[in-house]
């Protein structure tokens, strides 16, 4: 009696792998636009298994790349970088997954490609800093302000992909 309440318990509070997903907001810059890279990163978190769940092409204000980058506000490199980012369209997206947060920080590599792996985003397809092609939240918490930031809640899609039994275990 005593352990199957414990168990009935467990069921209800253990998650399935598909269900203890998590979302993260990743974003071609506007390089990574303007070299036409933007196939070739969105494959990569196809190819990976993730969800994508929201994704759009658009020219950020100078004003949402400052709340974006709230952060970085005191960094010397600042200014620059509100210019870059706002220098041409961007692609926004919102990848869902296991430790997709992590993982997809892994896949981007260092901020700084010359110290970026090879085989991540950042190491095979950029050089310097300053122009480093790609976004990724870098918490959970960081996720869910840049998601709100960037994307409506309808704009954020629900939908189950025929691959996921085959991704995920239970
Ligand atoms: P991101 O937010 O863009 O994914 O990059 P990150 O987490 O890897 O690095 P972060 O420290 O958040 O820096 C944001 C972006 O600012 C530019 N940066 N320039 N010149 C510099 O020393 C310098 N440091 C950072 C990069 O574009 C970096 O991705
Ligand atoms: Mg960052």
């Amino acid at each position: 009696m005593v352990i199957c309440s414990v168990l009935a318990l467990f069921s209800i509070f253990s998650k399935s792998m598909a269900e203890a997903r998590e979302r993260t907001f990743i974003m071609v810059k506007p390089d990574g636009v303007q070299r036409g890279l933007v196939g070739k990163i969105i494959k990569r978190f196809e190819a990976k298994g993730f969800k994508l769940v929201a994704l759009k092409f658009t020219w950020p204000s100078e004003d949402l790349l400052k709340k974006h980058y709230a952060d970085l506000a005191g960094r010397p490199f600042f200014p620059g970088l509100v210019k870059y980012m706002s220098s041409g369209p961007v692609v926004p997206m919102v990848w869902e997954g296991l430790n997709v947060v992590k993982t997809g920080r892994f896949m981007l590599g260092a901020t700084d490609p010359k110290d970026s792996n090879p085989g991540t985003i950042r190491g095979d397809l950029c050089i310097q800093v300053g122009r480093n092609i790609i976004h990724g939240s870098d918490s959970v918490e960081a996720a869910n302000k840049e998601i709100n930031l960037w994307f409506e809640p309808k704009e954020l899609i629900a939908w189950k992909p025929a691959s996921e039994a085959w991704i995920y275990e239970d």
